[in-house]
């Protein structure tokens, strides 16, 4: 049988690692048997709330940020929480010797759960020494991240994780995730763009014309085809897969793009980077950007090396204040 996550994380890191990722990826399994029977059972549809993004609450967000919550709840391991669908962290008082912050999307692609579209749990590791303030612990940087991992519930659900080893894929098959791919590398340059362009007209100029050169070919030397799912997690897995740039820039509705720095920015860019990619906010790389608060939003370009800096070529770096 293929190594298991747990032995896989056991192996290249240490027992706690290895028990909190295998904690997340049993959470990851109960959602994964909700989403496969989403018709029939009662998790289509909103929930009947907005949350703190200003967004409708689908009641599938709800169940699986309830799944992950309670996961992190029984780990002694744990400081505190973060999680898109909370208003604030949640601070675990009463354990001393705790070691991680698990900071997460509980669904990413909400809007794709009706349509039967792949969606994803994103989520990503800090680490915080025991007896330190696990509330200053949560705005660290994305480049001290212990690690991160993603979930793609789709034709087959996948999990990506690195714990800055490398970055690593496991398929879901009775109930345990195996191990499909290891020392995975985003190939150098690939053939796809993937923004939504209805933005267009919103964003910097500066988009646009990277995108007429992904066209017309004049920017990295070759065509580009159009994808884009919608579910950033479909939207990134493909770019490691195939290489390419996804692109979410500032818009009028998003004037610090939509996407969240913590727990959708962050993990995937250190995964990107793991795998020989890179990811900035257009000008900066996001994994040194200092976040203010849990919920800040940040713009997007990750995805192949030749891609990234060929946008952020395009865009006039202003010197940092
Ligand atoms: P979430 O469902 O967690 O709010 O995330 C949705 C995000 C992301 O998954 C995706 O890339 C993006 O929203 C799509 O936004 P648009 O519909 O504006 O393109
Ligand atoms: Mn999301
Ligand atoms: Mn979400």
């Amino acid at each position: 049988m293929a190594m298991t996550l747990f032995q896989h994380v056991r192996q290249r890191h240490n027992a706690d690692l290895a028990a909190l990722i295998n904690a997340i990826a049993d959470g990851a399994a109960a959602i994964e048997a909700k989403i496969r029977i989403a018709g029939l059972g009662d998790v289509l549809g909103a929930a009947g709330n907005e949350n703190i993004q200003g967004e409708q609450q689908q009641k599938l967000d709800v169940f699986a940020n309830d799944t992950l919550t309670d996961v992190m709840k029984a780990l002694p391991t744990v400081a505190a929480v973060v999680s898109e669908e909370d208003d604030q962290p949640l601070i675990f008082t009463d354990r001393p010797n705790a070691k991680f912050i698990a900071i997460f999307d509980p669904l990413d692609g909400s809007s794709n759960i009706d349509v039967n579209v792949n969606v994803g749990t994103i989520v990503s590791i800090q680490g915080v020494k025991p007896g330190a303030d696990a509330r200053a612990a949560i705005l660290q940087p994305g480049s001290e991240q212990v690690a991160a991992l993603y979930v793609n519930y789709g034709p087959s659900t996948i999990l990506v994780y690195t714990a800055g080893k490398g970055v690593h894929a496991f398929t879901l098959s009775g109930g345990e995730f195996l191990l499909s791919s290891e020392d995975m590398l985003m190939p150098e340059q690939g053939t796809y763009y993937s923004m939504n362009e209805g933005n267009i007209g919103d964003s910097e100029k500066v988009y646009g014309k990277a995108i007429d050169r992904f066209r017309d070919g004049t920017l990295v030397g070759q065509k580009y085809s159009s994808r884009y799912v919608g579910s950033f997690i479909a939207d990134f897995h493909r770019t490691l897969l195939k290489g390419g740039v996804f692109l979410y820039p500032p818009t009028k509705k998003a004037p610090n793009g939509k996407l969240r720095l913590l727990y959708e920015a962050n993990p995937l860019s250190f995964i990107a980077e793991q795998a020989g990619g890179a990811a900035s906010n257009g000008r900066y790389r996001i994994l040194e950007i200092t976040p203010t608060e849990p919920h800040m939003r940040t713009p997007l370009v990750i995805g192949s090396l030749s891609e990234v800096s060929a946008v952020g070529g395009l865009i006039t770096i202003t010197p940092r204040e």
